[in-house]
């Protein structure tokens, strides 16, 4: 069983998917919290909801990265909480080698695009604007680079003459919801390992 943490930094609705499974015993892991970099993310809301330890910690002086005093926080609460598997879901700050190093090989992120393709922030609107056909979502394990790390899983959508850059996020998130507690599930069952 994944002994999970979940961070998030918005409405984080690939951990209610994530949550949704473990409750319907289809993702055979304990969510032990639910951080966040945003003190009234929705994600926060979510975690207390299902009775999830919701936990909310400072990045300051960093902008875009978890590192330094925040990141040590974050590895206590980690330690506190018996986390073994840490998902991020949305969370919008690069992970640096301290946490990497504690976890090697067991975190994972989910990314809005068929990676190697359209890295980094607003991956959606990236493909959107490109205009290709085809794209989707992937579940990767995470490494020091932006989205480089080993996949775990794609879904693909087709993109419709009709689409708009909204509509075509729905179809990718319905199945990012489908990706990511699958892959987790994949994991649970040392089926997929970090090569
Ligand atoms: C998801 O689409 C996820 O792929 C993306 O943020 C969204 C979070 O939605 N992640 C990234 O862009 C990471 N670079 P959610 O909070 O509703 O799960």
């Amino acid at each position: 069983m994944l002994k999970l943490a979940i961070f998030g930094s918005g409405s984080g609705t690939n951990c209610q998917a994530i949550i949704n499974a473990v409750e319907a015993g289809t993702l055979n892991a304990e969510i032990k919290c639910i951080l966040s970099d945003v003190e009234d993310a929705v994600i926060l809301e979510r975690a207390r909801k299902h009775n999830i330890p919701a936990i909310c910690f400072n990045c300051a002086p960093f902008k875009t990265k978890l590192d330094g005093e925040g990141e040590r926080v974050v590895l206590q609460t980690l330690k506190e909480h018996d986390v073994d598997f840490i998902a991020l879901a949305g969370f919008m700050r690069i992970v640096k080698e301290g946490l990497l190093n504690a976890y090697a090989g067991r975190i994972v992120n989910i990314h809005p695009s068929l990676l190697p393709s359209f890295p980094g922030l607003d991956s959606g609107k990236q493909a959107f604007d490109y205009g290709v056909k085809i794209t989707g979502c992937t579940v990767h394990f995470v490494d020091s680079g932006i989205d480089t790390g080993a996949i775990i899983n794609q879904r693909m959508i087709t993109i419709e003459d009709s689409d708009t850059l909204a509509s075509m996020m729905d179809k990718l998130h319905a199945q990012e919801h489908i990706a990511y507690p699958e892959a987790l599930q994949w994991i649970a069952d040392r089926r997929t390992t970090l090569k």
